[in-house]
């Protein structure tokens, strides 16, 4: 079929908005008509040209929600009509790290993945008889997809999609981290740097765990004040004193959990500081440049402070999306103010620009309009 897709053709250039080729799904593939997609940091990164690991030509989006409209052959977890998330981290249910409680880090198709096929090695996407690959093997700014049947969670048909999309990246990182990753404990003290979609999602996790305490930090005050409609109890300007002003307001301590989401490793080394002796847990979210690594004072680990990084927030995708959807449904996550634009796919260079100047927390492309 041809469908209307954005194009990375070049590194550094705006996406183009093209007619493109999609094959039909193959064995446990899925065609899924598109029904939003948020615009997040790492499409950029890869069109910008700065991730080392990105090609080209492909058709970018991770952040997508739609409906399923046909099966391969083979497919028994979804059927057509369902609605669903769309997983940048699939969960093959089968995999040693599928089946194991400590992580959700699936290792079915990583390869391929990452190289912009499907798990067979190739790719459903072209144009003029050359092949287009699948973006983190999801290519969701199109008006359809072609993705592996173990990529895509099923969520409840009552969630709006036009909000459910922000689950399938960074709602659900933040989320994750605060209850599977660092699993907060009911009444302790958490600190977020970092008060984007992935910070906003973390202050809501440490609040839905019962922290008793929601530190949150960032430079933006419009962002403080989103974290505080998350639930955060104080916040901070961040800065170089940022780890002295958290020690000050926990007795000289520190807190229990502190959560890294700006990808800064400055503000890494301060969330491993201002984590308690004894037991304090700092988890890592934020991706760091090419080359960058964090510097830590051994001596912050030796006396109890621990690191630990989150990917996905730890979420197995297909099992637990679809029980964040739920929650958000029951009214306990509010993910309204975390949308600020509704763009058409044509406007996609403008979710760009518009994330760029911060203006607001996700732009979502809306496929209908
Ligand atoms: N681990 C994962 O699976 C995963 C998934 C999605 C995103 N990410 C990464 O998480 C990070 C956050 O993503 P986002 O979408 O929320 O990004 P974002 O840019 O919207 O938010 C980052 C926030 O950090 C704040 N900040 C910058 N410097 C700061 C400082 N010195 N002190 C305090 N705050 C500071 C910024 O003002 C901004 O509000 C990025 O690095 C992104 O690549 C990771
Ligand atoms: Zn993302
Ligand atoms: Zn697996």
């Amino acid at each position: 079929m041809r469908i209307k897709a954005a194009v990375l053709r070049e590194f550094g250039a705006p996406l183009q908005i093209e007619e493109v080729e999609l094959a039909e799904p193959k064995a446990g593939e899925v065609l899924v008509r598109l029904v939003a997609c948020g615009v997040c940091h790492t499409d950029l990164y890869t069109a910008s040209g700065a991730d080392p690991s990105g090609y080209a030509p492909t058709v970018l989006g991770h952040e997508g929600a739609g409906v399923v409209e046909r099966v391969g052959e083979g497919v028994m977890s979804v059927v057509p009509g369902d609605h669903v998330v769309t997983l940048f981290s699939p969960q093959c249910r089968q995999c040693v790290h599928c089946l194991d409680a400590r992580t959700n880090l699936c290792l079915a198709i990583r390869e391929q993945q990452n190289k912009g096929y499907l798990p067979d090695g190739t790719t459903r996407l072209g144009a003029g008889g050359e092949p287009i690959r699948h973006f983190m093997g999801t290519s969701t700014f199109a008006e359809y997809t072609v993705m592996p049947e173990i990529a895509l969670a099923a969520i409840a048909p009552e969630a709006p999609l036009d909000r459910a999309c922000v689950f399938a990246c960074g709602l659900s990182t933040g989320l994750g981290a605060a209850m599977n990753t660092a699993r907060v404990q009911i009444g302790s003290t958490c600190v977020v740097f970092g008060a984007g979609l992935v910070g906003l999602g973390a202050v809501a996790g440490c609040r839905l765990q019962g922290a008793e305490r929601i530190v949150a930090v960032d430079l933006s005050p419009d962002r403080l004040e989103l974290a505080r409609g998350q639930g955060a109890t104080d916040v901070l300007a961040g800065g170089p004193d940022t780890v002295q002003q958290i020690l000050d307001l926990t007795n000289g301590f520190g807190a229990d959990y502190t959560f890294e989401a700006t990808g800064n490793v400055g503000v890494m080394r301060q969330a491993v500081e201002s984590a308690r002796m004894g037991w304090g847990l700092a988890t890592v979210c934020g991706v760091a440049g090419k080359g960058e690594t964090l510097d830590v004072v051994p001596r912050f680990l030796i006396t109890g402070r621990r690191v630990a990084g989150s990917s996905f927030g730890g979420v197995k995708g297909r099992d637990e999306v679809p029980q964040l959807i739920d929650r958000w449904l029951a009214g306990e996550i509010d993910v309204d103010p975390l949308i600020s634009h509704r763009l058409r796919l044509d406007e996609v260079n403008r979710g760009f620009e518009l994330m760029k100047a911060q203006d607001g927390i996700r732009s979502v492309i809306m496929f209908d309009s």
